[in-house]
């Protein structure tokens, strides 16, 4: 059965990612029987989280996370934070594949850190990003994760010098330099793989192959949440490094460029409008409660009750910890230190922060297909959920499992791949996309094939002007037109 995307959507995105492509070329774990097996009332998905025990399973491979390539690619790493750290990892799993030659991080530390796992020469560790690119080209590929400011800078540098480059999200701060990013591109012909790792992770696929399957008939609208979850709101968009809107992105990029970009991809359609709103409430000065100091280390009376409390948040739950660069172990007395040095110990309510605690966006494709868009700080659980009505059939997805509800039949057929469970894929975060990613870039630069990868510059640029479109819509009161020059 023919989907609807392969009759009218975007053809770039949806050919290359038929369910062919979960049997092709390369090694597959095949976890869980194919089509038609077990029977029985299916339990499906429901809003409980609960396992879906007795129902029929569907079966999308998951596809291994090694590849073969000519040589092993070499990259220089910029940034050796969290994510160039995430992404380096690949060359530790796979040495065959990748090769890191050189790094670079303002932090001496990290930079060495970096080194030192990969056997780095140490001419080769540079500090401020335009050492490296004063070097010349000393890679095959450069892998650019800097913070948001500094990404279309280097990147537009390293492409002119001749580098293909995996490049985080946000592209760019603003919508023309997204486009200035897209000519240069097409000019030097740089294969460009943008960090939209959604795309990759094998949840993510499995349900744009059940979408272009036609499981669900004709896709006519879409339901798409992204719960950030209260502590991860608080630790990375009222804390920390994307506090302000203006010093990075606003938050509909910064946080929810995936969203955009995998409601698009799931449809292969143009988005010709969207219609955004939201703001700020809670996290401000004025709804600090009373008595509340600068920290939360500064004898807050509200310590013990505030669900934000950064001593409960760091030291008690110990989440977010990467940020500190502390060994694993370290005393509860570093961490206390941390919190009473660095903006991960401030009151919430008096960080200075701006960017929205909710955001909804309402988004107008080709053909008349919807999409609703909703951004949540203020949930117990972060990751994605998901609802495709279409005209035969329906699909709820949770971000790990989902289920197609086959209207005629009252069919009911679930995926569910224990990805976390896969040796390769343990570590490998959003659901497996991170090296994932990694996999489809190098085999890409290998074949100077762009196609080969899901997240294109100019796939992305399209999903990027979408949020930019949404965050004027949302500022304007109006509904803002998306258009993407061809
Ligand atoms: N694709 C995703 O899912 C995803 C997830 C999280 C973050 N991100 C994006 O990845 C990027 C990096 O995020 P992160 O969490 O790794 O941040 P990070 O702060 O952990 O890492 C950034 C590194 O860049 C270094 N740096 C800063 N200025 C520099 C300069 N001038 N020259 C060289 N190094 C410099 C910093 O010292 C730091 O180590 C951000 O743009 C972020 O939005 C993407």
């Amino acid at each position: 059965m023919s989907s609807q995307n392969r009759q009218g959507g975007n053809m770039a995105d949806n050919d290359r990612f038929s369910r062919r492509d979960f049997f092709k070329g390369m090694s597959f774990i095949a976890g869980g029987a194919a089509l038609g097996v077990a029977a029985g009332p299916g339990t499906a998905l429901g809003a409980d989280g609960q396992d879906p025990v007795g129902a029929e399973m569907l079966d999308y491979p998951v596809q291994g996370l090694e590849t073969e390539t000519s040589r092993p690619i070499t990259v220089a790493v910029m940034g050796a934070g969290a994510r160039g750290r995430t992404y380096a990892r690949y060359a530790k799993l796979f040495p065959h594949a990748m090769k890191i030659v050189a790094v670079s991080d303002i932090n001496r530390q990290r930079c060495l850190a970096m080194a030192d796992t990969y056997g780095v020469e140490g001419n080769r560790c540079y500090g401020d990003f335009h050492e490296m690119l004063a070097a010349g080209r000393i890679a095959d590929a450069m892998i650019i994760a800097l913070p948001d400011n500094l990404h279309c800078e280097p990147a537009m540098e390293a492409m002119a010098q001749g580098y293909d480059l995996l490049l985080e999200k946000p592209m760019a701060q603003t919508e023309q330099e997204c486009l200035n990013l897209l000519k240069r591109q097409r000019e030097t012909g740089a294969v460009v793989g943008v960090c939209h790792v959604l795309r990759y992770a094998p949840y993510f696929r499995a349900l744009k192959a059940a979408i272009d399957d036609g499981l669900a008939g004709e896709v006519v609208s879409v339901q798409h949440m992204e719960p950030i979850e209260y502590a991860h709101m608080a630790h990375s968009y009222v804390r920390g490094n994307w506090h302000s809107a203006k010093a990075t992105t606003p938050i509909i990029l910064a946080k929810s460029c995936h969203d955009l970009d995998i409601i698009k991809w799931f449809l292969g359609r143009r988005c010709e409008a969207v219609s955004a709103e939201g703001s700020l409430i809670h996290f401000r000065r004025e709804n600090a409660p009373q008595g509340a100091p600068a920290r939360c280390t500064d004898g807050c009376p509200h310590e013990a009750t505030c669900p934000y409390s950064a001593i409960d948040i760091y030291v008690r739950r110990h989440k977010h910890l990467y940020v500190f660069d502390l060994p694993k172990d370290c005393p509860r007395e570093d961490l206390l230190e941390k919190l009473r040095t660095t903006d991960y110990g401030r009151c919430v309510y008096k960080c200075g922060n701006d960017q929205c605690d909710h955001y909804v966006a309402n988004l107008r494709f080709e053909g008349g297909v919807t999409a609703a868009f909703s951004m949540e700080a203020f949930t117990p659980w972060g990751g994605r959920r998901t609802r495709i009505m279409g005209t035969r059939g329906f699909i709820e997805g949770d971000g790990t499992k989902f289920t197609v509800y086959d209207f005629r039949t009252d069919r009911q057929r679930v995926w569910a791949k224990k990805v976390s469970e896969i040796a390769a894929y343990k570590g490998s975060g959003h659901g497996g996309g991170d090296l994932a990613l990694v996999r489809d870039f190098l085999k890409a630069v290998d074949a100077h094939d762009e196609s080969l990868l899901s997240s294109s510059l100019a796939a992305s640029v399209e999903s990027h002007v979408m949020g930019f479109a949404c965050e004027r819509s949302r500022l304007s009161g109006t509904k803002v037109p998306v258009q993407v020059p061809a």
